[in-house]
């Protein structure tokens, strides 16, 4: 990329999706409890409130306002305090009652820690154990120690919304360790040493980790291809011109943000570091109950794997690479999804109104919004820049 155009680029490189209808605020309900005042101010600061707002079945661990203080005499900077109350938030519904009621009186339940990549083994997971005289014991499930325990619910939305007061900070060394500021993240060696080596080596040829590595800041979303994926895919690859080597690869970001949670609640259009004026170089996120894929026109990815998921960078590893309609053609067989095209995918296909209109989108009430949203982009003044922006405001709540 020029780096004259880097101001235009920066501009232009906006992502819409379709904000999702958030079931509850977790910082007004807390707002009810001051017992919790400093526990839902850190949920703010480290963002999580966020992330939580967009599930929709969870149990959240509250700590009192001394639990809180006796974590933050430890001095952790804001990232190690996020990793320490993602493992608070369970991703499954547990009330007073199920508390009682666990089969064979323990279990272990996914936090929000284990989709953040600093995770090894099961130090995501949290073990419940239903004790004797009627306490629940919570832990971090790698430990075996159960040093926490149930104090009272202090909300039941069944079977959505749990708050639990629990007496202490569950104590886990992964959750307290030390991760490195993201701004510092070495991305290219951070892909290589997780699963994405091939496609490291080519972010590292082409020169395009560098816009990588400068969106990470502000805020980034990689999705690599895994290495057997980059590997099918080399043969077409080595066949396009090296500014468009560079798109392909830039293909593959997004220069906002993503968690797994926003992602599997938002189904939508977003543009990429390749997307320069009307090369839209765009894609479509689209879930089912349980994955999130990725479509462009010519090929539908599949999330397999999350390498970093810690605001402001997020990383996913997919099945297979992106290929964007500005280079490459649409398979004959339409996958069962997408729409019948016949354009050919031409530089130009993407300009005209007519080929925003046969955009395949799965959730038919975003079709007009997102229409709307793409006409605007193609109108280019400030206007549409703002109404964009207006979007992603609403996107990121
Ligand atoms: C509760 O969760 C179910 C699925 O688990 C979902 O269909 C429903 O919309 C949720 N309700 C609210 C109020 O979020
Ligand atoms: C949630 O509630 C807080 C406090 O009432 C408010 O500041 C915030 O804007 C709300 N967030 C959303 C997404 O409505
Ligand atoms: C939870 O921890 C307790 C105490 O260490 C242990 O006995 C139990 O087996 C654990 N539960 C699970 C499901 O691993
Ligand atoms: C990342 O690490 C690689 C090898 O470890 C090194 O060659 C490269 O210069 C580093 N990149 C940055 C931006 O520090
Ligand atoms: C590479 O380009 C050549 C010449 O245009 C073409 O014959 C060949 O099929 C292409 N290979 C791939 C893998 O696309
Ligand atoms: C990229 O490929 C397209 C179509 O194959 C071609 O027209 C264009 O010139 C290429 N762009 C660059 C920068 O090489």
């Amino acid at each position: 990329m020029q780096p004259s155009m880097a101001a235009v680029v920066s501009l232009l490189l906006l992502v819409l999706l379709v904000p999702a209808t958030t079931a509850f605020n977790i910082t007004k309900i807390l707002k009810g409890h001051p017992e919790f005042s400093t526990f839902n101010q850190y949920l703010t600061e480290t963002h999580l409130a966020n992330e939580i707002n967009h599930l929709q079945t969870i149990t959240v661990l509250a700590l009192d306002n001394s639990a809180m203080s006796s974590l933050l005499s430890k001095g952790f900077p804001t990232r190690v305090i996020r990793n320490v109350l993602s493992l608070h938030v369970l991703v499954d519904y547990y009330g007073a009652k199920k508390l009682h009621q666990i089969t064979d009186g323990t279990t272990t339940t996914a936090s929000l820690f284990q989709s953040s990549g600093d995770a090894d083994g099961d130090a995501g997971y949290v073990n419940i154990t239903d004790m004797h005289g009627g306490k629940v014991g919570f832990g971090p499930a790698n430990t075996g120690d159960l040093n926490s325990f149930f104090v009272k619910a202090v909300l039941e939305k069944p079977y959505n919304l749990s708050i639990i007061h629990i007496s202490q900070v569950l104590d886990s060394a992964e959750a307290e360790a030390p991760t490195p500021e993201p701004s510092k993240v070495n991305l290219t060696s951070l892909l290589s040493s997780k699963g994405c080596k091939e496609f490291s080596h080519l972010l590292t040829s082409t020169g395009a980790q560098k816009t990588f590595q400068e969106n990470i800041e502000s805020g980034l979303t990689v999705f690599c291809a895994s290495d057997s994926a980059v590997k099918a895919f080399m043969p077409k690859f080595k066949n396009l011109t090296a500014g468009n080597k560079t798109a392909v690869l830039l293909y593959h970001g997004v220069p906002v943000y993503s968690s797994m949670s926003m992602l599997k609640s938002s189904n939508g259009l977003m543009n990429t570091l390749a997307t320069e004026g009307p090369n839209k170089y765009d894609f479509t996120i689209q879930n089912d109950d349980e994955s999130v894929t990725i479509k462009t026109k010519v090929v539908t990815a599949k999330i397999t794997g999350t390498l970093v998921d810690e605001d402001p960078l997020a990383v996913y590893k997919l099945d297979k690479v992106l290929l964007p309609r500005e280079l490459f053609k649409p398979s004959a067989t339409p996958e069962p999804a997408s729409s019948p095209e016949a354009e050919a995918p031409g530089p130009d296909a993407a300009d005209g109104p007519a080929s925003d209109e046969d955009d395949d989108v799965a959730d038919s009430t975003s079709h007009k919004k997102k229409n709307n949203a793409a006409g605007l982009i193609n109108g280019g003044g400030i206007l549409a820049l703002g109404l964009t922006l207006c979007y992603c405001v609403l996107a990121a709540l």
